[in-house]
């Protein structure tokens, strides 16, 4: 019988190619650090047995070790070492950037549980459906301290920071219920703020979808709060209007009155919605008010998912970190 509890295996169960990627990268670490840790090790007590002082008087004499032994034992670490970067360089890449066609899912950490928004509308706290097979990207933002998003099934982590967005990817190949966890110190309920990945397959996840009550898209929600917040007023999208058109704009290059420029990404966008003067766009005047305080996370993820509609088909997405 195991001493480990089931929730809770020494070594986790891999639910993605990723895992599995990282896991032989480990392992192999593992397996490279042990053999040379034995070799060196074995060599230190042999050479003390074969080279220890055998008279009283006997004293050491220098040796010098063929340039040919200095060579073999400097190139065969040195190509182990760069093999071991160049394959962890690329595991690294591609856990970190999502595949072009990740679907988007908008996920808000707050002290002390997980609020998820689905591309349908649906919404979520603590648990998160997902269906199998399918690239998924969290775009992930905190309304207070930070927070870090962790499934060790997925071998995939990321810090959830207030005020800004960072993400995180996965594809589940495997149905079944995955337990998720915050993984940084977030204040005396931490330990208990988690919940769980419910991967299903597609068809499955369609059903359960359905079943929610009756939902708007985010992008849908996102444009009906566009008008509410009378946003359209100014970015109309005509030459004569007083704020920058937003059709077409994600993943542009805008300029900015000081001749700067930047990618507009999702954070660059809840910088603009929330201090609009921070950079004002070029041939602008500083005429936006802040809607800092008049829109919460939740909706700010409608907003920047209904501007992001505005560009779809250039296939720009980014989350620029
Ligand atoms: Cu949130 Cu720890």
């Amino acid at each position: 019988m195991s001493i480990w509890p089931e929730q809770f295996p020494l070594f986790p169960d891999r639910a993605t190619a990723i895992a599995r990627d990282i896991d032989a990268i480990y392992f192999f670490g593992l397996g490279v650090a042990t053999v040379f840790s034995l070799l060196i090790a074995g060599l230190i007590v042999f050479f003390a047995v074969r080279y220890r002082r055998t008279s009283p008087d006997e004293v050491g004499q220098r040796e010098q070790a063929p340039a040919w032994l200095e060579l073999v034992w400097s190139i065969i670490p040195l190509g182990i070492l760069l093999f071991m970067f160049a394959w962890g360089a690329q595991v690294f890449f591609d856990a970190r950037r999502a595949p072009a066609d990740a679907v988007e899912y908008y996920v808000t950490g707050k002290q002390w549980m997980w609020k998820f928004q689905h591309p349908s509308g649906n919404r979520e706290i603590n648990e998160l459906h997902v269906p199998v097979g399918v690239p998924i990207k969290l775009i992930m933002t905190s309304e207070d301290v930070i927070h870090s998003f962790w499934v060790p099934e997925f071998r995939v982590k990321m810090d959830v920071l207030p005020g800004r967005y960072t993400d995180l990817w996965f594809e589940v190949d495997k149905v079944g219920v995955y337990r998720l966890f915050c993984n940084e110190y977030c204040g005396v309920e931490h330990s208990l703020m988690g919940g769980r990945v419910i991967a299903m397959e597609p068809a499955d996840y369609e059903e359960w979808l359905g079943s929610g009550q009756p939902q708007t898209t985010l992008t849908k929600s996102g444009e009906q709060l566009f008008e509410e917040k009378t946003c359209n007023t100014c970015h109309l999208g005509r030459s004569f209007a007083l704020g920058p058109s937003l059709n077409d704009i994600f993943g542009t290059e805008v300029t900015f009155a000081d001749g700067s420029t930047a990618i507009v990404d999702e954070n660059y966008l809840r910088e603009s919605i929330l201090d609009p003067r921070a950079r004002l766009v070029q041939g602008y005047q500083a005429l936006m008010p802040t809607f800092q305080g008049q829109v919460d996370e939740e909706e700010l993820v409608l907003l920047i998912d209904y501007i992001k509609s505005l560009s779809e088909g250039t296939g720009a997405s980014s989350t620029g970190n």
